[in-house]
């Protein structure tokens, strides 16, 4: 799975051969310059996802429930997400955690029809908490995780994202699971891996310690643009005597 934030990014991924688009609230800073997740709001990730929807043929789309709008009880986020189902093509939401009151809107969410994606581990929407650290380090964490995975799959998660965590415990995961576990910067353990393709492509200022890029996208682009303005800068000027087309 790969991130996508608009029609030429999610090009990329279908092209590349992905078999799950994210639309994740990653766009937040990868797109939009904020410094969290947390400040995009319901109607920018419907914008985007729209524009990701556009840019694709055949790949399915999850999106990223954004920061409060499934926080404040099951009538709110039954309508939020119902929007991306009903205003994209999505195939399903993903959604942040594993508190009881994040369960809870979970199960109504899929008692109403609408697939769910669970994400543990490091989660960007609770920054302001636990910081970008690696999580679940010690055994008692590790066990709440395991826990909190199960739950996930009780109410009836189709896949669950899990970030930034020990390997060991990762693959622990994807043993005792049933559901998919898709993983980032937790090994190579699990059954399918995401990242943030502006991560991979070097487009971010801030590259997460667990992702690496793959090219200097920033530097080729920056390359690239400022030959051009040399090349404008330094073309001959026009001829002054000759009369202009078309006039
Ligand atoms: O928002 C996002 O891009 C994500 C991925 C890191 C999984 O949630």
């Amino acid at each position: 799975m790969l991130t996508a934030w608009d029609a030429l990014s999610a090009h990329w991924a279908e092209a590349a051969g992905v078999d799950l688009v994210l639309v994740g609230d990653s766009l937040a800073m990868v797109a939009l310059g904020h410094a969290t997740t947390l400040p995009v709001t319901l109607e920018a990730m419907l914008h985007h996802a729209a524009a990701v929807e556009r840019g694709l043929q055949h790949t399915p789309m999850v999106c990223d429930l954004p920061f409060l709008s499934y926080q404040c009880g099951a009538d709110r986020a039954v309508a939020a997400a119902g929007r991306f189902l009903k205003e994209t093509q999505c195939e399903g939401v993903k959604l942040e955690g594993a508190e009881p009151e994040t369960l809870e809107v979970m199960d109504r969410l899929v008692r109403s029809g609408i697939p769910v994606m669970g994400h543990l581990g490091l989660t960007p929407q609770s920054v302001r908490q636990l910081g970008y650290r690696r999580q679940a380090t010690d055994p008692v964490a590790q066990e709440r995780l395991l826990l909190q995975a199960r739950e996930l799959q009780r109410v009836g998660c189709f896949a669950l994202v899990i970030e930034h965590v020990p390997a060991a415990l990762a693959s622990r995961l994807c043993h005792e699971l049933h559901l998919p576990v898709i993983g980032i910067g937790a090994g190579d353990g699990c059954d399918g891996q995401v990242r943030v393709s502006a991560d991979l492509l070097g487009l971010t200022p801030q590259q997460p310690p667990f992702s690496k890029a793959l090219i200097d996208g920033d530097g080729l682009i920056q390359q690239a643009l400022s030959q051009w303005v040399r090349s404008i800068q330094h073309a001959p000027a026009p001829a002054t005597d000759q009369p202009a087309p078309h006039c």
